[in-house]
């Protein structure tokens, strides 16, 4: 319905790419994302091995790609063959510097998308030789730098993407949860998108029906971007990172009080891992970003793909007579 230079890179039928999100990103929902014809990811998240391996083999009937939080990589670098040795759709990096993973996936004939979060970034992943830039804007679920949204940032990674490098493909990311989402992402100059959020709230995303109950009543107000949760997870996340997810009493408690935090450490972290097993989400996480506020039920992920592709397809073909019309 919708071909674009992603689908015709990538043979897929839609322009919509699962954001490898971690544990949530299994080899189920990827699998489902990639059926229906979008690009689906594995999350290689914090590199759990163990639990790379269980999700890649978990895939069948299809390929799919694999991501990886790039300083985490750094300290497993292994973790990088392990994907390779799978022959993945894709790989891709995100939060840190690719280049030193590059030529290694380039020489693996594997596409390498690169995540950024700002135009110096996306310079960086052009320098790699990335394949696809893809643009997180700050209404983002999950990590990110935060300070530009999608609606500005996407033009200008195409603008820069069209002077230095235009073989390059452009996927947005960030508040992308329907067709109006797409529709618009390709009318910024993106050759697809790329969600988090709206997978989350799927049947084949790893995730507790608590929390997916929880999701379906938020809305697009109730999310903030934050360090509270690095903190306590003890995550050694680079400074100029923060993420977005849901607010609870947890994060009204300790946001903008960091110190504080950090001296109440043992109780806190205490506290947070009892809430995870127990699954208190006014104390433990939920990683989404603003556009759980268009998450109304949840979805089989392939539903969600092809609805979004169908819908995006429509919006722009119903605007397309009018824009004919004013350009003569
Ligand atoms: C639950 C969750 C976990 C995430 N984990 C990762 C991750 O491990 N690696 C990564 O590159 N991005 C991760 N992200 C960010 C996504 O790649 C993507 O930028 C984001 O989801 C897009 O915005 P959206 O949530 O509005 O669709 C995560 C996002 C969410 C919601």
């Amino acid at each position: 319905m919708l071909k674009t230079r992603l689908t015709q890179a990538f043979g897929i039928e839609h322009p919509v790419v699962l954001a490898p999100m971690d544990v949530v990103s299994g080899g189920r929902l990827a699998t489902a994302v990639a059926t229906a014809g979008g690009l689906g990811m594995i999350g290689g998240g914090y590199g759990d091995r163990e639990w790379l391996e269980r999700e890649l083999g978990a895939v069948h009937g299809t390929r799919v790609g694999c991501g990886f939080i790039t300083w985490s990589l750094a300290r497993r670098p292994g973790l990088l063959d392990l994907a390779l040795a799978h022959e993945p759709a894709a790989v891709m990096l995100s939060f840190g510097d690719p280049t030193p993973f590059a030529d290694r996936i380039r020489a693996a004939g594997v596409p390498l998308l690169c995540q950024v979060h700002t135009l110096d970034q996306a310079r960086q992943a052009i320098d790699a030789r990335a394949d696809v830039v893809v643009g997180q804007g700050g209404e983002a679920g999950g990590h990110g730098v935060g300070s530009r949204s999608t609606f500005t940032l996407v033009p200008d990674i195409a603008d820069l993407i069209a002077a230095r490098a235009p073989d390059t493909l452009l996927v947005a990311a960030g508040g992308v949860a329907d067709g109006r989402g797409l529709a618009a992402a390709l009318a910024l100059g993106a050759d697809g998108v790329l969600a988090g959020t709206r997978f989350w709230a799927t049947e084949e995303a790893a995730v507790s029906p608590l929390a997916h109950r929880r999701a379906v009543a938020a809305g697009g107000d109730d999310t903030v971007r934050t360090r509270v949760y690095d903190i306590v997870r003890q995550y050694p996340w680079p400074s100029e990172f923060d993420g977005r997810l849901l607010r609870n009493p947890f994060v009204d408690r300790w946001h903008g009080r960091e110190a504080d935090l950090v001296a109440h450490m043992p109780e806190a972290v205490a506290e947070f891992h009892q809430a995870v097993a127990e699954q208190d989400f006014d104390v433990a996480n939920m990683i989404v970003g603003e556009a759980v506020g268009q998450v109304r039920e949840i979805l089989p992920a392939g539903d969600v793909v092809r609805r979004m592709a169908r819908e995006a397809a429509e919006r722009l073909g119903r605007f397309a007579p009018e824009t004919a019309a004013l350009t003569g």
